[in-house]
């Protein structure tokens, strides 16, 4: 029994040459040797702005902003977007849409007379989806012959019958102006879309000019229906 630490000897961890340990600490960085010092409030807040914090404070400001816009449109106007209903408050302009190349047979397929068919027409060359307006644009509305065809002419001169047809040839500046404005009233209508362009045949140069119609507008379309209610009044 006396002889047990012999027989059982431990690890003496306290033995550990005094020279080595010194040379251990001379060896340590200053800064570990000591505290780290604790921020005070005064060094935080004089230190500059992070640019996360700068990006936060623009999103917050920017979030605010559009709530307010939305917010004061809905009480001043009673609309969410100041009375605004262009094209632009509609979800299917921010869908981009493939645009299409049509024949003229095949635009003439759009022309209304098929109710499970979209409805188009075409103006100068593009081509445009006024499904939404079919009202206007199928059988029986007063602009039914505008669909399924490219009749830029009739859009600048009013002959609704004798310029159903895409030959400009003679128009003058400011008819070309009118195709203009009808292009832009279909390219930024809220419910009309471009769908792509019609390729046409080739005018050729030696025939005859369009004749102007006598009979060109002011006056508005006459619908189908009241048409015929009249004869039948007759
Ligand atoms: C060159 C002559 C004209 C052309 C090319 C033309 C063309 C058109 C077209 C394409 C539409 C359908 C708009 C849509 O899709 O929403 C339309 C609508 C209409 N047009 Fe004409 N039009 C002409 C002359 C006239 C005239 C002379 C009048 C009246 C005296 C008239 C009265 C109307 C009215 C009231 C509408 C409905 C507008 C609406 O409620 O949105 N148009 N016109």
């Amino acid at each position: 029994m006396g002889n047990s630490w012999k027989e059982t000897p431990r690890p003496n961890t306290h033995c550990i040459n005094p020279a080595f340990m010194s040379a251990i600490q001379r060896k340590r960085p200053a800064s570990t040797s000591k505290r780290e010092p604790v921020p005070t409030e005064r060094s935080v807040s004089s230190e500059p702005p992070k640019s996360g914090g700068l990006f936060m404070l623009a999103f917050n400001i920017l979030t605010w902003g559009i709530v307010l816009f939305f917010v004061s449109s809905f009480l001043i106007t009673d609309s969410w977007t100041w009375g605004y209903r262009g094209k632009w408050v509609n979800v299917n302009t921010w869908i981009p849409k493939k645009q299409i190349q049509l024949t003229e047979q095949e635009l003439a397929k759009y022309d209304g007379t098929n109710p499970s068919l979209p409805v188009y027409i075409a103006i100068d060359g593009d081509v445009f989806d006024v499904t939404k307006g079919k009202g206007w644009y199928t059988p029986g509305g007063s602009y039914h012959f505008f669909a399924g065809r490219d009749a830029a002419r009739a859009y600048a001169t009013g002959c609704f019958k004798e310029h159903l047809t895409h030959d400009l040839r003679g128009l003058g500046e400011n008819q070309l102006k009118s195709i203009e404005h009808w292009k832009t009233f279909y390219n930024n209508h809220h419910n009309y879309f471009k769908i792509g362009t019609v390729k046409h045949v080739p005018i050729d140069p030696k025939s005859p000019i369009p004749a102007s119609c006598d009979k060109a507008m002011p006056q508005k379309p006459k619908r189908q229906q009241d048409d015929e209610s009249n004869e039948k009044q007759k």
